[in-house]
């Protein structure tokens, strides 16, 4: 059987993006962070090393296995096996969703938005990947998979957000598993306006 994405990833370094979303934190904020759809937890050992609570959801069994076990001692980890929709959204200064926002269904798309927007206190980071209208997945599965152009995604943020940073990549880059696709993605970093 295949094995999942946390498994392909147990005890990989957190990305590095993740240094750079910090920089843009301010000091004066409690560092409590939402990493949503956190895998094995690798950003989240990153931020428990910073001195953050954490709190993780994810929404497969195999990711709830490995962090309940990866961080069974660490008392500022707080793990739920909940889907973007059903999580229940607590206030956190930094909310991180890489490589996983872009899974959650156009019918809900909106609402999970409102409710990371509703978490998060004036100056409070979001930091997330989505797709471009180019990406292979979206052209194989457009019913699937919600897609934007530049200007899509600015104005899907602008009214409450502060775009801080944006980086777009189009190339063919390796999945988790060693397969090639064609990624056409967004990093954007938002602070709340
Ligand atoms: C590609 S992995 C990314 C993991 C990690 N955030 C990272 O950057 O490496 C996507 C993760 O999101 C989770 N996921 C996908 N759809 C989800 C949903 N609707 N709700 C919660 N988690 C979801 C998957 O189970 C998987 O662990």
């Amino acid at each position: 059987m295949q094995k999942s994405f946390a498994e392909q990833t147990l005890y990989m370094r957190h990305r590095p993006i993740l240094e750079v979303v910090l920089g843009y934190l301010n000091d004066d904020l409690p560092k409590v962070a939402i990493d949503c759809g956190c895998g094995a937890g690798n950003e989240v050992q990153f931020l428990l090393d910073q001195g953050f609570t954490v709190y993780a959801f994810d929404q497969s069994k195999q990711a709830e296995e490995i962090c309940r076990t990866r961080f069974k001692y660490a008392n500022r980890f707080i793990f739920s096996n909940n889907s973007f929709h059903d999580y229940p959204f607590v206030e956190a200064s930094l909310i991180t969703a890489f490589f996983s926002l872009f899974f959650v269904p156009e019918k809900q798309f909106f609402d999970v938005l409102e409710n990371i927007k509703k978490a998060l206190p004036k100056n409070g980071i979001f930091a997330c990947n989505l797709l471009g209208i180019n990406d292979a997945w979206i052209e194989e599965s457009p019913h699937v998979f919600l897609g934007f152009n530049e200007q899509q995604l600015k104005d899907l943020f602008s009214e409450y957000f502060d775009i801080v940073y944006l980086d777009h990549l189009q190339e063919e880059r390796p999945l988790a598993s060693g397969l090639m696709k064609f990624w056409d993605i967004f990093t954007v970093i938002l602070k709340k306006k």
